[in-house]
């Protein structure tokens, strides 16, 4: 028995009504009923949030799932309703969180279904990309989902389809692009320019006025000089240090970083 167990606190959430503005959580230790470990479980009613169904599968979409449960918990406006996934039947679970069907079913979800596709793997970017884009899902139902405890600046502009996780930062003036992650702990600092599809592993951090182009993948605890410009599709090596201009295509790691190589976008991916 942690001391953990049954701990109560009280979180203040923004843009509701005053009268679901002081939610009361239970922060537990241990197991959940499905076995898995669960830190947080809400003792809120049911919200009816719009539903958000996540491509992928253990890893990205078990993350995006607890993310929308924690924003249901807090009385947010979304709730997560399954994953799609290319590999695993539909009925099945990946971690306790049930398959809706393969990406291309999206459309026979409710039309009130938004979706996230929060990328993951690194060299893998451009044929993840061109697979959602054959999937012709209509921009208005691409959901953009932002932890209650991320941080982002009221004039920072994010993109729909983000993935912004818990305790991650976007400074004022930051420009963010469409279905870009943000993964626990990234800063984005002050007038960052982030392309469309890009993704961000835990920790790392980006000095202001840097840029990073569509597709690019910034690894663990790997920091970006400011005022350096990251191509597109590049890959950055986790716990890089990014002095000088990163090339298209190309992988960079070390400190400071070098080309160490090319990202191939001839190799595919299943989900
Ligand atoms: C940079 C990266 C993409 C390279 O992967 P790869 O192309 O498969 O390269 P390899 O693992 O074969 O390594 C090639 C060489 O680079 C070195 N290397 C790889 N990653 C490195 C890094 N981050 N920093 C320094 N050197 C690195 C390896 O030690 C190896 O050196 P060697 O040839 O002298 O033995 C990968 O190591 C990486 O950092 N991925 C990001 C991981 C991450 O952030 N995951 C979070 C997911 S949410």
């Amino acid at each position: 028995m942690g001391h953990r167990q049954n701990a109560k606190r009280s979180i203040v959430t923004g843009g509701m009504p005053a009268h679901r503005r002081r939610v009361t959580v239970c922060l537990r230790g241990g197991r959940a009923t499905d076995g898995r470990d669960r830190d947080l479980v809400a003792v809120l009613s049911k919200t009816s949030g719009t539903p958000v169904a996540v491509f992928g599968g253990a890893g990205s979409g078990s993350y995006a799932a607890f993310v929308l449960r924690r924003i249901e918990a807090a009385g947010g406006a979304q709730r997560f309703a399954g994953l799609l996934n290319d590999t695993v039947a539909a009925g099945a679970s990946i971690g306790g969180d049930t398959v809706l069907g393969p990406f291309d079913a999206w459309s026979s979800l409710p039309p009130d279904t938004m979706f996230l596709a929060p990328l993951q793997k690194p060299k893998l970017t451009h044929a993840r990309v061109m697979r959602f884009a054959g999937l012709r899902i209509p921009d208005a139902r691409w959901a953009s989902v932002v932890d209650p405890a991320a941080i982002v600046a009221p004039d920072c502009s994010v993109g729909h389809g983000a993935f912004v996780a818990p305790h991650a930062v976007l400074m004022p003036a930051c420009r963010i692009g469409r279905h870009v992650a943000v993964r626990q702990g990234v800063t984005v600092a002050h007038n960052v320019t982030v392309g469309d599809w890009c993704m961000f592993a835990a920790n790392s951090a980006i000095g202001g006025y840097a840029s990073i182009g569509d597709g690019s993948f910034v690894g663990l605890g790997a920091v970006v000089r400011d005022n350096v410009a990251v191509g597109r599709f590049a890959v950055i090596g986790m716990g890089a240090v990014v002095t000088r201009d990163v090339p298209d295509f190309t992988i960079v790691a070390g400190n400071p970083a070098r080309i160490i190589g090319d990202v191939d976008t001839t190799v595919g991916e299943q989900s």
